[in-house]
């Protein structure tokens, strides 16, 4: 299978990194559901230092999946037999899915910054502080995060249920993102 994208099919670059987001994603959203219930101690932040550090590392590939698609462009929605209004719906979801992919981390970060403490990937390396030591920022950006992720989480549910159900009518959305 070829690296870069055809005009009518994904090579494995798009493929890799589409499946990768897709599972730590899902990952994500039900490990920050988890931790937002939690009381921080000791004990447990390590696991808000794993959130932020899987965050950071998915905000990195979504930009590089944005870089990937400017040299290599994915191909078109297919749009044999489907209405235009699913075909609209497909592609305001697509630019959803992007927008959040950026919107939820970088919200996680500015939140994270404004509490004043070192934001870190994998306890090795400092990313800069993007907000202002601050209570407001901190509720604000932690507000939006929890917001953003839920707006994420239905985006999901709509792309994905649309994968299935056009291979339920037997197209190749779904088995060109998979298959051959
Ligand atoms: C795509 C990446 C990410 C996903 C899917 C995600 C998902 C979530 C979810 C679902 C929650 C629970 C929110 C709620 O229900 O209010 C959460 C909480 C949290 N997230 Fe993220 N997150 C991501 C990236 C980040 C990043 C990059 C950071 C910081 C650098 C971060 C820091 C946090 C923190 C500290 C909490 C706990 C907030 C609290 O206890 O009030 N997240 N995240
Ligand atoms: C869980 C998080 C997921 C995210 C964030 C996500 C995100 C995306 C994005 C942004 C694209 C557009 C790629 C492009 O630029 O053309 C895409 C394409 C696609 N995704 Fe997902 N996806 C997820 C899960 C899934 C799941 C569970 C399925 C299958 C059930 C799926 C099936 C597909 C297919 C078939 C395409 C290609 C659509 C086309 O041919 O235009 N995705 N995904």
């Amino acid at each position: 299978m070829a690296a870069r994208n055809g005009p009518d099919s994904f090579g494995w670059v798009t493929r890799t990194i589409h499946w990768l987001m897709a599972l730590a994603i899902l990952g994500m959203l039900g490990f920050g559901l988890y931790i937002e219930d939690m009381e921080p101690s000791l004990s447990n932040l390590w696991m808000y230092s794993a959130h932020k550090s899987v965050g950071l590392i998915l905000l990195i590939l979504v930009i590089l999946r944005l870089v990937w698609h400017r040299i290599s462009p994915p191909p078109p929605i297919l749009t044999d037999g489907v209405a235009l209004w699913q075909l609209t719906l497909a592609r305001a979801v697509h630019v959803s899915l992007y927008a959040l992919l950026l919107l939820v981390p970088l919200t996680g970060w500015i939140a994270s910054s404004a509490t004043g403490l070192d934001v870190m990937i994998f306890d090795r390396w400092t990313v800069p502080s993007i907000a202002p030591v601050s209570e407001a920022w901190e509720n604000t950006f932690f507000a939006l995060h929890g917001l953003f992720t839920k707006l994420l989480m239905a985006a999901i549910v709509l792309h994905a249920g649309g994968a299935v159900l056009r291979h339920l009518h037997g197209d190749r959305t779904l088995r060109r993102m998979v298959g051959r």
